[in-house]
């Protein structure tokens, strides 16, 4: 199995991924609020590219249960019924829900690594879970890092750099390249204390600037489920 890592989906067009397995990682907060929102019973997560298509999407195709979810600039889009905080997506709210979901970057990546063979969402909240599922899998994987806005975000990497720590240990068989080498040295740097990481991070200083703090701890709790979101027929659901 070789495990490789893109720091920002600049880095590759739609078509790099055709038939690979991929990993894509928003640690904040994308990929940890479509794990909450799937966790907590969502029928499924639509990620869009554009705010117009969420709408368009929203606007019966999936029968009447959909409920708009995502941010731009951090914050609740207008008309929508859903932010961007873990938090926003409890049992009561969406239990049952189709969720259109966009976000600046982390549903972006999900739908720019669409034509993958197989392709699955990871933050710290399901870690374990979807290194025991690549493990079972044995394919080689592409870490897909959202990254913020064309730049790299540290949170991804040191989540991915995690992930490939958790595959490596003991495993000869685990082959690395120079960025998943260099993910697990900003795992070993700066993996310690996950949320001073988060809250030190160019985008956890601006969540903690708009008002946005409790989503940090939310995003920074290790393994709280075994919920893996698995992309299939354009949309995330949960992997059985
Ligand atoms: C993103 O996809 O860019 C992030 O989830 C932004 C955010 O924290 O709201």
């Amino acid at each position: 199995m070789k495990l490789d890592v893109l720091f920002t989906p600049v880095q590759a067009d739609e078509l790099f991924f055709t038939g690979k397995t991929t990993v894509v990682i928003d640690v904040l907060r994308a990929s940890s609020t479509i794990i909450t929102a799937l966790s907590n019973g969502a029928r499924e997560v639509v990620p869009v590219g554009t705010i117009e298509f969420a709408v368009k999407v929203s606007g019966g195709i999936f029968g009447g249960q959909t409920l708009l979810g995502g941010e731009r600039n951090t914050k609740k889009i207008e008309g929508f019924a859903l932010g961007n905080s873990p938090s926003e997506y409890s049992k009561d709210i969406v239990a049952g829900k189709t969720i259109v979901f966009y976000s600046t970057n982390g549903s972006r990546a999900v739908v720019k690594a669409k034509y993958s063979e197989n392709l699955f969402v990871c933050s710290f909240n399901n870690l374990n879970a979807v290194a025991k599922h690549l493990k079972k899998l044995n394919e080689d994987v592409m870490i897909l890092c959202s990254g913020n806005n064309n730049f790299l975000s540290l949170e991804d990497a040191v989540c991915a750099g995690m992930l490939i720590s958790e595959l490596s240990a003991h495993d000869k068989d685990v082959g690395l390249t120079d960025s998943s080498r260099s993910a697990m040295a900003l795992f070993k740097s700066f993996g310690k204390n996950i949320l001073k990481l988060l809250s030190d991070t160019d985008h956890g200083e601006l969540l903690i600037n708009n008002g946005f703090e409790p989503d940090l701890k939310a995003c920074a709790e290790l393994n709280n489920t075994d919920v893996i979101p698995y992309y299939s027929g354009n949309v995330l659901k949960v992997l059985k």
